[in-house]
């Protein structure tokens, strides 16, 4: 194993093992990714005696002044190069049933491993002169590894009641790696599911966050769902699943169509809140399915409905609320607009609506639409691609014509409430859009002396005469930045 240790504050440790006679040894995450060959940054440090002493020793000797001590959990943790280096005292069985906040007793390197939540998060490779580089494996998680088995150590029930957050890690894990939950443990978790519940939501959150990134993160949504956890965690993904009938129609399963488009989109885009977007795009379907005799299954307004869930769903899963929210609430409110766009002759007015409606959003908007082709049939596969081709070209053309993925238009409210020496009222709001309008048309120009002009003759309409003159007014639409 002495190939994982040729980072050099292994060999300082060492070193102060040795002259403080202490145990010292590298376990869990960092061992594990060690023999699978993935790079970690993080390296956690178990040894037998104060785990914030031994670290206070190790940053003396790098000549660090910063060194990060947690006293309620007995650990300690300093940055070494690229490395974040964690300490702790070796522990014995220490969490209590009604929360996940350990009570720390000093225990033995074997009492340890037996409190670590799985088989190949217990290894560790001993950092001691008489043994440096050897690997301590109590529980063959080098098998496991091989195997690709995600198993618990002890009993799961103890493990998983220890701290139930494990239950989202082995699905996390098993999704990240492509492993199996060995059976035993697959049935603890839906045993234990309902303990998922004291674990606090941002927690449970940054696990669901490692799934949704994890390479295909249907493993991990499938596992969820059969677990009960999903429920639980997620209700509204959950009630995607199943299959409705009427008069011999039925519509399909849009969980499984939902991760099949996650799927899609993960395999081209490691972006969190595209593979986001892929998961609440159609999460509005189940409230909106209806059964018309003339039309078969429909699911009218999905999207708007969809879009208005995004808020509260990402409120209670704690995850942000502004930049990344309001793009995955535009994506979901657009998903379908270029697939109508391209099942009808692809107009300029329509291609430059939807730009102007997905802004700096609209690449995303287009991978998602084409991840969302989950058909079975290649000629209708062939067909959608093509007609979104056209759209791309569309958009290509006209961007360049018309600028108008950053349109703001040419003249503004304020702009307007100048030019006819009026106070904010209604008719601004008519003025502004109608202007917006004759632009995203193709009626005038996308430019000031334009816009002017129609802003009069609109004004003339609605009995407003204009105070000032063109020029002026673009003086000071000039001073203001509009
Ligand atoms: N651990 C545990 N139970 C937990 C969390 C962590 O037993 N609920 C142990 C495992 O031995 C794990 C180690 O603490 O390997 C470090 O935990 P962490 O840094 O959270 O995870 P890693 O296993 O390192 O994996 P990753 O970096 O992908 O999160």
């Amino acid at each position: 194993m002495k190939e994982c240790l040729n980072v050099p504050v292994f060999r300082i440790i060492s070193d102060i093992a040795a002259e403080e006679n202490v145990k010292a040894f590298v376990i869990g995450g960092f061992v594990r990714d060690c023999i699978l060959n993935r790079p970690s940054k993080d390296i956690d440090i178990v040894v037998l005696g104060s785990g914030i002493d031994f670290a206070g020793k190790v940053a003396k000797r790098l000549g660090k002044k910063r060194l990060n001590v947690f006293k309620n959990f007995g650990t300690a943790m300093l940055q070494a190069g690229d490395f974040e280096v964690e300490f702790v005292g070796a522990r014995k069985e220490s969490y209590r049933q009604e929360s996940r906040k350990p009570i720390v007793e000093d225990g033995s390197l074997e009492d340890d491993q037996n409190r670590r939540d799985f088989t190949i998060n217990a290894m560790a490779i001993s950092l001691n002169s008489e043994s440096y580089g050897q690997l301590i494996d109590p529980f063959d998680g080098v098998c496991d590894l091989g195997n690709k088995i995600i198993r618990t150590p002890l009993d799961p029930n103890t493990t998983f009641s220890d701290d139930p957050l494990r239950m989202m890690r082995a699905i996390r894990f098993a999704s990240q790696l492509g492993f199996q939950i060995e059976a035993s443990c697959f049935a603890s978790i839906q045993q234990n599911r309902n303990r998922i519940k004291i674990v606090s939501m941002e927690r449970v959150t940054d696990e669901l966050n490692k799934i949704v990134l994890s390479p295909k993160p249907s493993v991990g949504f499938i596992m969820l769902e059969a677990t009960g956890i999903l429920d639980i965690i997620f209700p509204e993904f959950q009630a995607l699943k199943g299959v409705d009938e009427s008069g011999g129609q039925r519509h399909k399963d849009n969980f499984y169509h939902t991760l099949q488009v996650l799927d899609n989109i993960a395999s081209v885009s490691n972006n969190l809140w595209l593979r986001w977007a892929a998961i609440l795009h159609d999460i509005a379907k189940p409230l909106t399915k209806k059964f018309e005799p003339d039309l078969g299954w429909t699911f009218h307004g999905h999207e708007f409905l969809g879009s208005k869930m995004v808020p509260s769903i990402f409120r209670r899963m704690k995850l942000p609320l502004h930049e990344s929210m309001r793009y995955v609430q535009n994506l979901v409110m657009l998903h379908l607009r270029p697939i109508v766009l391209s099942q009808e002759i692809v107009t300029d007015s329509a291609v430059r609506r939807l730009l102007f409606d997905a802004g700096e959003n609209i690449e995303d908007l287009m991978t998602l639409c084409e991840a969302d082709i989950t058909s079975k049939n290649p000629n209708t596969v062939r067909k959608h691609l093509s007609n979104f081709q056209k759209v791309r070209e569309k958009m290509i053309e006209l961007e360049a014509r018309d600028s108008i993925r950053n349109f703001q238009p040419p003249i503004s409210g304020d702009d307007v409430q100048d030019a006819f020496g009026i106070k904010p009222c209604r008719e601004i709001g008519i003025i502004k859009n109608h202007i917006k309008d004759a632009i995203l048309d193709g009626i005038i120009p996308n430019d000031f002396d334009a816009a002017w002009d129609l802003m009069v003759s609109k004004g003339a309409e609605l009995k407003l005469d204009v105070r000032l003159s063109k020029e002026e007014l673009k003086a000071i639409a000039m001073v203001r930045g509009s």
